[in-house]
């Protein structure tokens, strides 16, 4: 680990967090093994790994979702794993999650407008008036048009549109972090790289920051300014997303690295 990669003084900063799981057969699973890494304010950090590498147990460690069995989450100079539910719900406002299946994410009885009006609420400053502030928010994620969008039902929606919601629902709060797990896997080829385009446009006007889970390296490398590799429930290697694709040098990333460059070979 190079330290020059580190951002000097980090949005999210997580020291040494393990986590075991007991399965159901008893036996027990350390998901997420002494992981310790960085994300600075406005920076896309990608976390690839297999499936079963332990990234959405580490997504919810760092949501505080669940509790790290030992190990530090600090978040804008803050420890946040050791506070109660209440008072992590001020420092939720600055992290918010965008999950893969938008649909289980959605309380099937409320409307676009009820939806977002809720997060709007939780917001640090929720708006006197609601409805243009909702109308804002999808237009912000290309939900057009928003007044004929507001008083359907996410199930109403196209798997794109409610992935889009999902995103406006994070927005609400104006966050600077979102922890996105495997946002587009559940979407149609054609509308990813619409909804890519969405998020990089995001951050742009917004300046937040993205703890990004695939197990999709040409997007990573797409997208990401930094890698984080995973490799059973330990990060093996981080560095630029340049370093990670030019010279990597673990053995696990070498494959990933390798395996990624001849699916574009087969796509170019
Ligand atoms: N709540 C849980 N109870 C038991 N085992 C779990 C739980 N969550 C995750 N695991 C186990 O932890 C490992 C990592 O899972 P996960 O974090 O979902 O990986 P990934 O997101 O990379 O596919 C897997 O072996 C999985 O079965
Ligand atoms: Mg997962």
């Amino acid at each position: 680990m190079t330290t020059e990669t580190q951002p000097a003084r980090p949005l999210l900063d997580v020291r040494s967090a393990s986590i075991s799981f007991k399965q159901q057969h008893g036996a027990m699973v350390h998901a997420v093994r002494s992981v310790s890494f960085a994300v600075g304010a406005g920076e896309t950090v990608a976390l690839v790994g297999e499936s079963g590498s332990g990234k959405s147990s580490l997504a919810r460690l760092v949501l505080c979702l669940t509790r790290p069995d030992s190990g530090e989450i600090h978040l804008a100079g803050e420890r946040i794993d050791h506070l109660s539910n209440r008072e992590l719900r001020t420092r939720r406002l600055l992290m918010q999650p965008v999950f893969q299946d938008a649909s289980a994410a959605f309380n099937p009885r409320r409307t676009v407008m009820q939806s977002l009006e809720q997060a709007l609420r939780c917001s640090a400053t929720p708006p006197v008036d609601m409805r243009p502030a909702v109308e804002e928010l999808l237009e912000q994620v290309r939900l057009f048009p928003a007044s004929r969008l507001l008083n359907r039902f996410s199930h109403e929606l196209s798997g794109g549109q409610r992935q889009r919601l999902g995103i406006a629902r994070a927005l609400a709060v104006n966050p600077r972090l979102i922890v996105a797990d495997e946002p587009l896997s559940g979407a149609d080829v054609s509308i990813r790289g619409q909804i890519l385009d969405l998020l990089i446009e995001i951050q742009e006007s917004r300046g937040i920051a993205y703890l990004f889970i695939t197990h999709d390296m040409t997007l990573a490398r797409a997208f990401a300014h930094r890698v984080l590799v995973m490799y059973k429930g330990e990060i093996v290697e981080q560095g630029t997303t340049e370093q990670i694709f030019a010279e990597p040098k673990n053995e696990y990333t070498k494959i990933l690295v390798k395996a990624a460059a001849s699916i574009d070979d087969v796509a170019a």
